[in-house]
């Protein structure tokens, strides 16, 4: 059986970098010939669209999976990186909280549907980025529910670490009482301004609170990285020299060192 890693990239809140760290994080991997599977579960569909599809396509999305009218392997699709695949969201996705409210196994609907595909022969994949949505609703509680452990971005920004401590107690009391062996792998500074004080504050302030739970590399601010979605391509791919491209392949680069340091650990 495939030893594949299921890592959530979570924050409740919207604009932060979850999705632009999923799709170069995973970018990153696939470089270094790593397999890597995308799933998209934000009804946005923005990292669907980051990869160069369409997130208005009606067949085999997740939504299909989580109602049941597919397999998980059938929704996996090709993007234009080798090794890196996805299985997308579109705007129906938004519809399942209320349609599954009567399930009283709905927070283990996607690890259900994951779980079957991964222990199949069909798996070759090393790891699965589940890309959330902004907010602690069912679609997030399913990602913590499923997944083995979280990359929490965090936007250099005020008010980011008030954020941070309610998303610390869900993550708890999903520890608690569906997912006990769930870690946080690291939180990550994003959008970072060093000629703002703003941002530094921030920086010592995680610091201090999570030590060496944040990682090192810092996510600059950087105008490639909001431009490169529009072009349906990653950053490391539209401009793999400006400073967020550098960021994000020394993250993975940290990433890997982590994964290094946890298996020698084990
Ligand atoms: N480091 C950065 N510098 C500049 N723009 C960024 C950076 N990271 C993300 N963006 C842009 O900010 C917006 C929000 O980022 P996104 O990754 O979509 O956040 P989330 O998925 O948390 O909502 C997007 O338009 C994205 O392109
Ligand atoms: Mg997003």
């Amino acid at each position: 059986m495939k030893n594949t890693q299921i890592i959530s990239v979570i924050n409740q809140k919207g604009g932060v970098g979850k999705t632009t760290t999923v799709i170069n994080l995973a970018t990153a991997l696939s470089f270094q010939n790593k397999k890597i599977l995308v799933i998209d579960l934000d009804p946005q569909g923005n990292a669907t669209t980051g990869f160069g599809l369409q997130n208005n396509e009606q067949s085999n999305t997740i939504y299909d999976v989580l109602n049941g009218s597919i397999n998980f392997e059938e929704a996996i699709k090709a993007t234009k990186i080798d090794n890196l695949k996805i299985v997308s969201s579109n705007v129906d996705l938004s519809g399942l909280e209320i349609e599954t409210a009567s399930e009283n196994r709905r927070a283990f609907l996607l690890k259900d549907k994951i779980e079957n595909f991964i222990n199949s022969p069909k798996n070759d994949f090393s790891y699965i980025f589940i890309d959330c949505p902004p907010s602690l609703s069912l679609l997030t509680v399913m990602s913590l529910v499923v997944a083995k452990s979280l990359i929490v971005p965090l936007q250099a920004e005020f008010f980011a670490l008030e954020g941070l401590t309610q998303l610390i107690k869900t993550i708890e009391r999903v520890k608690i009482k569906l997912n006990p062996d769930l870690k946080i792998r690291g939180v990550l500074l994003t959008m970072f301004d060093k000629r703002n004080n703003l941002s530094a504050q921030v920086d010592f302030e995680a610091r201090k609170f999570l030590n060496e739970k944040v990682y090192q590399t810092v996510i600059p601010r950087n105008v490639r990285l909001s431009e490169a979605p529009s072009h349906g391509i990653p950053v490391l791919i539209y401009d793999k020299l400006c400073a967020g491209s550098k960021s994000y392949f020394n993250f993975a680069e940290e990433f890997l060192n982590q994964e290094n340091r946890m298996e020698s650990a084990a």
